[in-house]
């Protein structure tokens, strides 16, 4: 007599299986691979959609992005950008985008982290709550930067990607741009940059992301003073207003610095007034790099993409605010 087992494998491979043609073995291996692997394969894992619709609830309210959702923003920066290329490499990605700035309690202790300990704790919670489901803190990171960034009326689609390497070895000091003070002038932060391995258009377009920004822990200037007149869209008031401040505007002496026409950033900073398309194309491209900053590129290729995960883009003209919140949510 027929076991259960044997029976119900008899029956699931006929008379269906016959329509099938079996698998090459490089496929059954590849198949069994990803079951294993962070990343998931080629298919972006459903708990990234799950954790887009949770951001959304706190990167959006009344049609623009929030307080949380610019730190988001910041903090992807402030863990990428700990990378040089003058630096030795260590392995993952020898500071860069390897989650340590959540992982090692000593970074966001530096002074240029002052302003984001609540997003630490907000992130630090989300992690903690989906690290079971196989999601990685640098991965998450990311996610949720990227995520803010589309959040933002205006905001571009940042190609998001998934299957980092976290690190909790702290990031080497010295090598993040001040915004006052020694260090704030034009060429020691473009240097700063193209030990990034970033050039003059890419410094410009990344720091349009102060469209969104408000100073919360710079003691130089009032705490927040916004960085241009519209913080919660996406748009390139910042540039227009860095040149001419309207009243309640505040700038950093950096973004000044960085503006002065007869620099090499500051030629591209103002290309981008006015060039709403023309940033956000810069902006994406750059952000994307910024986000697998020191991963090897043999190991990013094998990232999984996950940005159909984020919620959808939205015009910085349409009015969004009569929408419900899950118009715009994946
Ligand atoms: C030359 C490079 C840069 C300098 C000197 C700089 C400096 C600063 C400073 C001083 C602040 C205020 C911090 C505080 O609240 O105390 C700030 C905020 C911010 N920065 Fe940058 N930044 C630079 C590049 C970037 C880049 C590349 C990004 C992202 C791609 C970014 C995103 C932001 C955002 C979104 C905020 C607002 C954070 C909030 O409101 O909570 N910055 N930046």
């Amino acid at each position: 007599m027929r076991s259960k087992s044997t029976f119900l494998m008899f029956s699931l491979l006929t008379p269906s299986a016959l329509c099938f043609s079996f698998p090459q073995t490089s496929d059954i291996t590849a198949s069994i691979s990803n079951i294993f692997n962070r990343s998931g394969g080629t298919k972006c894992p459903a708990i990234w959609t799950t954790i887009s619709l949770d951001l959304t609830k706190s990167f959006l309210a009344n049609g623009q992005c929030t307080d949380l959702a610019r730190a988001a923003i910041r903090y992807a920066f402030h863990d990428a950008g700990t990378f040089s290329l003058k630096l030795p490499f260590t392995a993952p990605a020898a500071g860069g985008a390897d989650g340590s700035l959540l992982l090692n309690p000593t970074e966001i202790s530096r002074p240029e982290n002052n302003g984001l300990q609540d997003y630490n704790k907000f992130i630090g919670d989300k992690f903690t709550l989906y690290k079971p489901q196989g999601v990685g803190a640098a991965d998450l990171i990311y996610f949720a930067g990227n995520h803010a960034v589309v959040t933002c009326p205006g905001g571009p689609s940042v190609k998001t990607v998934i299957g980092r390497t976290d690190s909790s070895t702290a990031s080497p000091t010295g090598v993040m741009p001040p915004g006052f003070g020694p260090g704030s002038d034009h060429d020691s932060l473009l240097k700063l940059f193209v030990d990034k391995g970033f050039s003059a258009e890419d410094l410009a377009a990344l720091v349009g992301a102060h469209s969104t920004s408000k100073n919360i822990a710079e003691t130089a200037i009032p705490v927040g003073a916004s960085q241009d007149s519209t913080p919660g869209v996406w748009d390139v008031k910042f540039y227009a207003e860095t040149y001419n401040p309207p009243q309640g505007v505040v700038r950093f002496d950096s973004d000044i610095a960085l503006s002065n026409k007869s620099t090499a950033v500051g030629k591209k900073f103002a290309g981008f007034v006015d060039g709403q398309g023309k940033w956000t194309g810069k902006f994406a491209d750059a952000m994307y790099r910024l986000s697998v900053l020191g991963v090897p590129s043999g190991t990013a290729k094998n990232f999984v993409e996950c940005t159909d995960a984020l919620p959808k883009a939205v015009s910085v003209k349409r009015d969004i605010r009569g929408a419900a919140i899950n118009a715009r949510a994946v």
